[in-house]
């Protein structure tokens, strides 16, 4: 009975000591990432000067301010001029930084030779790919007015300018949490930024040799207008906050989310109950049976209020017409 036993001892102490090695490491990790941080990485010895799109609102705005703090000359690229002019000034009177803009709308396709043209002969340190929209409330796929144009205008400002705006040094891909896994009634905006994700770890491996860093950067809420949401809090944080949280991960993490209480929300709220309900939905699967125990619900209520954070107005503006499925004939 004893012989048996041993073998067991032995697996099981395996177990508790390699549970507690990788616990050890997450804490060490953790340790380095958020205490101790990379913060003296990003400084113009990279290069003069720091590209940013997106760069008059928000995130965007926020890197560009960050930046400009640390001693860049900054590049702001974005669609109206009028902000571009507002965000350069303060820059200029506030850091002592020159600055250059370029104003373009990122939903053209037709626009890269101007950014071309607006870059040469700078020596680049750091580009921020920002630049980004949503939708504005959460939607059908195929109740989206306007889908082609919706379509095309989200490749091209969330995808085509990641690949499109380019450089050496630094570079950090704004992408979302909402990339990590499938966002419904946010389909596209989610699929766009899983590409932005997977682009960005592409690129760092192909690149990483060449001294190149490339960061895959997935915040979850930040309170910006993009979001709507007008009272920051400690998981959604204002836009400057989350960003001197993030610089400090560069060259850390190839993938972050950039600010500790996201890389929480990250691990606890979508690996564990995403496992979770998978294992929930395959269970159901082979019994025939649906799986509802409070956990489950507890999931749907953190994936639908934290992860999709669907504004409670625009979940009663999905009507029961909504909610039909899609008619015969409808293009797919
Ligand atoms: N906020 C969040 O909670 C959150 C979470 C995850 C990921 N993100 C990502 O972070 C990035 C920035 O988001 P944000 O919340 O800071 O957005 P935001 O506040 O809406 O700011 C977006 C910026 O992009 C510019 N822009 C928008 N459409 C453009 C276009 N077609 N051409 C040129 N410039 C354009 C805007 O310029 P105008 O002022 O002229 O419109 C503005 O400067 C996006 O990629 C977003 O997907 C945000």
């Amino acid at each position: 009975m004893q012989e048996a036993h041993e073998p067991l001892f032995w697996v099981g102490a395996c177990t508790v000591a390699c549970v507690l090695l990788w616990l050890l490491y997450r804490l060490l990790s953790g340790f380095r990432i958020w205490v101790l941080g990379n913060g003296s990485l990003l400084t113009p010895r990279l290069g003069k000067w720091a590209v940013v799109t997106g760069a008059t609102d928000g995130i965007g705005k926020s890197y560009a301010e960050e930046l400009a703090r640390r001693g860049f000359a900054l590049m702001l690229i974005s669609r109206s001029q009028d902000k571009l002019d507002d965000v350069a000034k303060l820059l200029e009177e506030q850091y002592k930084v020159e600055t250059k803009t370029i104003a373009v709308d990122f939903g053209k396709a037709d626009i890269y030779g101007t950014i071309e043209e607006g870059l040469s002969g700078l020596e680049i340190g750091v580009l921020v790919n920002n630049v980004g929209v949503s939708y504005p409330y959460p939607e059908y796929y195929l109740h989206i007015p306007n889908l082609d144009n919706f379509i095309t205008n989200m490749i091209n400002v969330n995808m085509t300018s990641v690949c499109q705006v380019r450089s050496k040094g630094v570079i950090l891909n704004i992408s979302s949490a909402s990339g990590m896994y499938p966002v419904p009634l946010l389909t596209v905006y989610s699929a766009t930024k899983a590409f932005v994700d997977f682009f960005s770890r592409g690129l760092q491996e192909e690149y990483r040799r060449q001294g190149i860093i490339v960061q895959s950067v997935l915040p979850f809420f930040v309170a910006t207008k993009m979001t709507r949401i007008r009272k920051p809090t400690l998981d959604k944080p204002t836009p400057d906050r989350y960003v001197q949280a993030e610089v400090t991960t560069v060259g850390l993490q190839s993938q972050t989310n950039g600010y500790f209480p996201h890389a929480v929300m990250e691990t606890i709220l979508l690996q564990y109950t995403h496992t979770y309900c998978k294992a929930c939905t395959t269970a159901s699967f082979t019994t025939r049976k649906p799986v509802t125990p409070p956990s489950t619900i507890a999931f749907y209520y953190f994936y639908l209020v934290l992860h999709i954070h669907i504004p409670h107005t625009s979940l009663s503006n999905l009507s029961n017409e909504r909610m039909k499925p899609a008619s015969r004939g409808t293009r797919i």
